[in-house]
């Protein structure tokens, strides 16, 4: 029987990444993965698949409306949507291939197949041929990730009431899309059928769209999505699903209850969250304790109840992101290795990848708010930034919220094109404990989005210079 100092289950950003660091540090390391390609949920049918489709789809956009402008002629943009998709394809397939690479090059080895927990130690892989592999080990890392939430009554065929995983194969243009969830994928994937010309409505049980980002950012977002042409039902929820011929028919009641009304679409996409997947690991037998949203519970140190068996990423509680999860491989496998692993929570920034883009660190107000926390709050648009002025780019804001006795910067939610990358500098900043200050009087490159982010940190003080 082989035998490691650990094996992982499941080769997403969590699994990969754990087993490469671990084998850094030296540890004889095998990963476990039921289906073809390496990378998880995030390569094959999440951040990097939709990540394709929201750049091909915004080019396809852009050059339909702002090239003009800046004297670009050229014919209106026509669609090959199987090219599009074939350019997806090859980006998962790049990604998958790198993982591949990084598996050999680490010397970690791979198994193909489900893996089961037979016992604390004990992994069997069951390979698609029927042949079932045992295997020994002094650590077992579960990194398997999660599942579509469903909704009761809905099935998803994946044809025309579709999961995100659907969403990102769809064969034809959906002349109307619903939307169940104003989340990130609700809202990314709406995104690019949008530009691609599909009628979005999108229906959401809460009176706001992504819960958990900062208010005021979510409804400036909001107003923007809807002058791109989305239409949103807030405080509804759908509650039935019915194949009308080709098309769908689709009923939403108000979320308090109340009477029904039936909305007409080609497309429905359920996006509703997504949940722990732990079926099959055989952990009811072993003992291993979930939550009651059948999350693995750990300790501080990523371990199970069972003493051997550790947890990460999605299968575990906190944001279900990539990064999230490849830190807590990264902190499990020095852990293991009789390092100091350590993931800080609140540091963990979040993307919206849509166009502008949406991108936080940190506490929002709310949280700040009902912690008793007294901030301050230095806000920044980007009408008022040279950059975001010479390309026409203007949406949006940066927000810094600071605390009010000690000016450390408590958290940033800003809303605007590369938002995503703008969020990095504060993350920076907030790991080392930096003030709203230390980020004013840093010198900042002019001109770059990135001065925004400095004005909102003087803002915090009221000593903006552009504003
Ligand atoms: P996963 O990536 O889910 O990987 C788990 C792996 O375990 C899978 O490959 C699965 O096949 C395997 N597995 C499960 N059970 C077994 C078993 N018994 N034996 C063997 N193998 C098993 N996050 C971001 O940070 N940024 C984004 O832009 C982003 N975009 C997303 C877009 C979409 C459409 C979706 C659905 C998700 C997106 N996410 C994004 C979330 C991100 O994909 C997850 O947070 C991340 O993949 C979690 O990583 P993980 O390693 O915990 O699990
Ligand atoms: P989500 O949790 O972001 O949003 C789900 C939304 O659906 C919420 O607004 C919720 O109130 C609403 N909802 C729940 N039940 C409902 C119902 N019955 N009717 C109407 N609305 C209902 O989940 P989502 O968008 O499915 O994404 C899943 C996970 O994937 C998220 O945790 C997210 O972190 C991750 N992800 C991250 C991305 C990124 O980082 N850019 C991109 C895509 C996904």
């Amino acid at each position: 029987m082989s035998s490691y100092d650990l094996i992982v289950i499941g080769t997403g950003p969590g699994g990969y990444v754990c087993a490469i660091r671990a084998a850094q540090l030296g540890l004889k390391v095998a990963v476990v993965e039921k289906r073809a390609t390496f990378g998880g949920t995030c390569l094959n049918i999440g951040c990097i698949p939709s990540k394709a489709l929201l750049h091909a789809s915004e080019l396809f956009e852009e050059a339909g409306h702002s090239f003009a402008e800046m004297g670009i002629g050229v014919p209106a943009p026509t669609l090959d949507l199987k090219a599009m998709m074939g350019f997806k394809d090859k980006a998962v397939e790049g990604n998958t291939k790198g993982v591949d690479f990084l598996i050999k090059k680490n010397k970690i080895t791979p198994y193909l197949g489900t893996g089961t927990i037979t016992a604390p130690g004990k992994v069997a892989v069951a390979q698609e041929n029927g042949t079932t592999t045992e295997l020994e080990t002094k650590a077992i890392v579960i990194a398997t990730g999660s599942d579509v939430a469903r909704l009761p009554g809905i099935e998803i065929d994946e044809k025309q009431v579709v999961s995100s995983t659907g969403a990102l194969t769809l064969e034809k243009v959906p002349g109307k899309l619903i939307v169940v969830g104003a989340g990130v994928i609700g809202l990314e994937l709406g995104s690019v059928w949008r530009r691609l010309g599909a009628e979005v409505t999108v229906v959401e049980f809460l009176d706001r769209i992504l819960p958990g980002m900062d208010l005021d950012v979510a409804k400036s977002f909001q107003r923007i999505l809807q002058k791109q042409g989305f239409a949103f039902r807030l405080g509804s929820k759908v509650t039935g699903v019915t194949k009308t011929g080709a098309g769908l028919s689709v009923s939403v009641e108000p979320a308090a209850g109340g009477a029904a009304e039936t909305l007409e679409a080609d497309v429905v996409l359920v996006a509703i969250g997504r949940v722990p997947y732990t079926a099959g690991l055989g952990l009811e037998a072993l003992g291993v304790a979930l939550d009651p949203r059948g999350r693995v519970v750990t300790d501080a140190h990523y371990q199970t109840n069972v003493a051997g068996i550790f947890a990460i990423g999605d299968a575990i509680a906190g944001p279900m992101l990539a990064h999230k999860a490849e830190d807590e491989g990264v902190a499990v496998a020095e852990l293991l290795a009789g390092h100091a692993g350590h993931v800080n929570y609140d540091v963990i920034p979040g993307v919206v990848y849509t166009s502008p883009e949406v991108a936080s660190v940190g506490k929002t107000e709310e949280e700040l708010k009902a912690a008793g926390v007294a901030y301050k709050v230095g806000k920044f648009p980007f009408l008022a930034n040279g950059r975001a002025k010479a390309n026409n780019q203007t949406e949006g804001f940066v927000k810094v919220l600071a605390d009010a006795a000690t000016d450390k910067v408590l958290g940033v939610h800003i809303i605007g094109m590369e938002a995503g990358e703008l969020i990095h500098e504060c993350a920076v900043l907030m790991e080392f404990g930096g003030s709203s200050e230390d980020l004013a009087r840093t010198c900042h490159a002019h001109p770059t989005r990135s001065e925004a982010v400095k004005e909102a940190a003087m803002a915090v003080e009221k000593r903006s210079i552009h504003m």
